[in-house]
């Protein structure tokens, strides 16, 4: 395939990817279709990405190679409305490995389809200014950049390598915003006030930085997440002295969650299981970690526990929520030839009484959808409310 020929190949793709998006309704607007098709993903990924499948033990990534793929195939691959992951356990990349890798993703060029949604949700004016917290790739920094112009857009990303790397695409696409290395939590203090901020990693609660390098009237996009992985996109209206306050938008949304809010080791958490525990029938089973909504409020209710399965000698799988922090814990047993579980629980906390009574709460309101909660933000304070009269709320973790 000659140059002219990639080149050709590429933006025809771009144009399907645009109105793929708009026939779904995720692409809303004139400006963010023009920047949708000018911008080459390819460049973004130059450097490869992991591509996921199945192996014996579960999920496994396999390096895909520009330079050892078919041209056209791989721009197809590139244009799909994928998420491309491109970084393992902070510092792996697919030049890296011959054969399949497993572990965490923790860098990749988020799937357009996500970019360009939360793009037409920030929907800043022209002129605006706008500071992203996630770099990654450098993609939707460079959808920004041809939009609203490289001297209106800053981005944050936390990993030398990661950014080094986006800023060489960056460039080599055409594209000039301001690049920062560092923690994306602390904002940018020098640029501030800012008139938009929109996060593609999550956060487990506003970093207060964000609430006051928004200028009053502005925008935070960010999607709020924690440790049982439980997520929801939240668009904040940033008000006066620190304050900010927004619902949470439709749609199942996460990200990888911001380095420095990402969960502790558990450890060696043996001994924490050993202690002595109370045991009853549980109300709700391990199905609460699968379901969207009620992780997302078991989550509200134990924010410092994390989510694992652990199997004795072919035994059954029996689901834990530990919280290393105050040395607490609950353990989901499947009962003997039933649907049901009995839940052990130990520890100064009762892990499981507290999320079953808010999954309780939100029954009794009638199960409604993410989009009823909103967050409020104080320089003191940070809730969840469930926006009925009696709203109750729930603490975000400091
Ligand atoms: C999903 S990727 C970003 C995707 C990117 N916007 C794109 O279009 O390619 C998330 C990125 O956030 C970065 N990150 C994590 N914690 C961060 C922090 N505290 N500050 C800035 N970047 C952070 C990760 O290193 C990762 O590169």
């Amino acid at each position: 395939m000659t140059d002219l020929a990639h080149d050709e190949h590429a933006a025809r793709l771009r144009e399907e990817l645009a109105d793929r998006l708009e026939n779904t309704g995720v692409l809303r607007s004139a400006p963010w279709r023009a920047a949708l098709t000018a911008v080459p993903r390819e460049v973004f990924v130059a450097d490869g990405f992991f591509r996921r499948g199945d192996g014996p033990q579960g999920t496994v990534w396999t390096p895909a190679l520009p330079d050892a793929e078919d041209p056209g195939a791989w721009l197809e691959e590139v244009y799909a409305d994928e998420t491309l992951v491109t970084q393992f356990d902070g510092g792996l990349y697919p030049g890296d490995v011959d054969g399949p890798v497993s572990g965490e993703p923790t860098s990749s060029s988020t799937l357009p389809g996500l970019v360009v949604r939360m793009l037409e949700d920030l929907d800043p004016e022209d002129g605006a200014r706008v500071l992203e917290i996630g770099t990654g790739t450098g993609y939707s920094t460079a959808l920004m950049s041809h939009r609203l112009g490289s001297d209106h857009v800053t981005s944050i990303e936390y990993d030398p390598a990661i950014a080094a790397r986006a800023r060489t695409a960056i460039t080599a696409a055409g594209y000039t915003p301001r690049l920062i290395q560092g923690d994306g939590l602390q904002g940018d203090p020098e640029g501030a006030p800012y008139d938009h901020l929109i996060a593609t990693c999550s956060v487990r609660t506003i970093p207060p930085a964000w609430l006051r390098q928004v200028k009053p009237g502005g925008t935070i996009l960010t999607t709020v997440s924690g440790w049982l992985h439980g997520s929801g996109l939240v668009r904040l209206a940033v008000g006066e002295n620190g304050t900010a306050e927004g619902h949470f938008l439709p749609g199942a949304v996460s990200f990888m969650i911001a380095r420095p809010h990402a969960a502790p080791d558990l450890g060696d958490f043996s001994a924490l299981l050993r202690q002595p525990a109370d045991e009853r029938p549980a109300r709700h089973g391990r199905d609460v970690f699968r379901n969207w909504s009620q992780v997302f409020l078991a989550q509200l209710a134990a924010p410092g526990a994390q989510h694992l399965s652990t199997r004795v000698d072919g035994g059954p799988w029996l689901a834990h929520a530990i919280d290393v922090g105050s040395g607490s814990f609950a353990t989901l047993t499947p009962d003997d030839g039933g649907d049901g579980y009995h839940v052990r629980q130990g520890g100064p906390a009762r892990l499981w009484d507290d999320i079953e009574a808010t999954i309780d709460v939100w029954e009794a309101a009638g199960s409604p959808p993410q989009t009823a909660f909103t967050v409020a933000a104080t320089p003191a304070e940070q809730t969840v409310r469930l926006d009925i009269p009696t709203g109750p709320s729930w603490t975000l973790p400091t």
